[in-house]
């Protein structure tokens, strides 16, 4: 079996979904269920014996110890994080705790029970470090897409922190031995994805007549990949990553905020008009920037396309519109995300926000 962390999470609940889909072998989800975390992504694997749910923190030894102990895992896929940019400005603190000093006793405790396996399992087993392209910091127009290679320049504390959990992967690997694989991947979209972040919150902002913030002149770049296609991505690297490498991991589809945001408004004026019969783009208000806002990132793909043969499978154009119509279907689980916790966070960080 495998253990997956922060399986309850946007991309988490997305890859033990697709990889119980796809495969016999039996997961262990770990995750301490912040309020990134719903136990409701997972309600389709209820009943079903291959999926072990335990609520608990990878900062835990004790536990993750017994789990590796009793379960023997073959691979572990570390996604637990906080993960929100504009939360680690307001409160860098959890993000030390999980990204960094959780990664740290996370890595700590599988190298003793690595340490302890037979030869054969000991050699096969895998710990696949899931991080952002967000550690190589901003790039300037002209310049080329990260590559495996480019320097780390992390430029806000959520990066920092993941930089840090990084370089600590790196090091278990060089100091001990311990079998890493690592994959930094850019923007992710799709089913599940929490509305605190771009793609989500303008869905649902526009769906509820709300204005549409874009912060400041709305021309930052992302690279976005549709969230299956990461999973995909990771079960590659997994599969068949040289231990000890690194693989970018991106959609090829480098784009501005506001041409996003204008493209999730087209595609409601399509599917779901107001019923004003005004475009939802006249909704869009421009706010103050995130502080420290990095202006681009884009990512160099080609190592795991040449290596390992991935390639993104959506377009933008098909990731998106499947990403408004899942929205569209599934406005019972957005409601039920938007508990009282969800809405003081939208309230303070935006009341903020509008004051130019
Ligand atoms: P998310 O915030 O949606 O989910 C994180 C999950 O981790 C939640 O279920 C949460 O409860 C759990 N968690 C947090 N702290 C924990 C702890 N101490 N112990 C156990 N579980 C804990 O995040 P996401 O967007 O799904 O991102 C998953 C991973 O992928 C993160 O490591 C993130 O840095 C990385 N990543 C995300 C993106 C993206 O666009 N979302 C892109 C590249 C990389
Ligand atoms: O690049 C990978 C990273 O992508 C991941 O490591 C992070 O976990 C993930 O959250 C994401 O970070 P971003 O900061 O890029 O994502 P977010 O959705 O918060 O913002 C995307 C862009 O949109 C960014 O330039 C900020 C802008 N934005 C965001 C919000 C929430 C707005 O203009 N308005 C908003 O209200």
């Amino acid at each position: 079996m495998i253990l997956v962390t922060g399986g309850a999470g946007f991309i988490g609940s997305n890859f033990v979904l697709d990889w119980l889909a796809d495969f016999d072998e039996p997961v262990i989800n770990l995750d301490s269920l912040t309020y990134a975390g719903n136990r409701e992504n997972l309600i389709s694997l209820i009943g079903d014996d291959r999926h072990l749910f335990v609520h608990g923190d990878i900062a835990d030894q004790a536990l993750v110890a017994g789990l590796l102990n009793s379960h023997q895992p073959r691979a572990i896929i570390n996604f637990a994080a906080e993960s929100h940019v504009d939360r680690s400005i307001h409160g860098p603190e959890a993000f030390i705790q999980t990204n960094i000093v959780g990664t740290f006793r996370l890595l700590d405790t599988v190298r003793s029970y690595w340490a302890g396996l037979e030869c054969d399992a000991k050699s096969a087993f895998r710990f696949l470090h899931v991080s952002t392209d967000e550690v190589y910091g901003s790039l300037a127009p002209s310049d080329p897409a990260f590559t495996e290679s480019h320097c780390y320049e992390p430029n806000s504390p959520y990066s920092a922190s993941k930089a840090a959990s990084d370089h600590l992967v790196r090091a278990y690997y060089h100091t001990y031995g311990l079998p890493v694989l690592r994959t930094n991947c850019s923007n992710n979209y799709g089913p599940y994805h929490f509305p605190e972040k771009l793609i989500p919150l303008m869905i649902v902002n526009a769906l509820a007549g709300k204005p549409l913030p874009v912060y400041g002149d709305g021309m930052q770049m992302r690279d976005w990949l549709y969230v299956k296609d990461h999973c995909g991505a990771i079960r590659e690297v997994l599969a068949h990553g040289r231990v000890g490498e690194v693989y970018n991991v991106g959609g090829w589809n480098e784009k501005p905020n506001i041409e996003i945001v204008k493209t999730v408004c087209g595609l409601l004026d399509e599917l779901r008009p107001r019923d004003d019969g005004k475009p939802y783009s006249a909704q869009i208000n421009y706010v103050k920037d995130r502080p420290g806002h990095d202006r681009r990132y884009a990512i160099d793909a080609s190592k795991i396309q040449r290596e390992l043969g991935w390639k993104p499978a959506e377009t933008f154009d098909t990731g998106i519109r499947k990403t408004v119509q899942w929205y569209l279907a599934n406005f019972e689980w957005v409601a039920n995300v938007q508990s009282g916790a969800y809405r003081k966070w939208i309230d303070t960080h935006y009341a903020e926000a509008s004051i130019t």
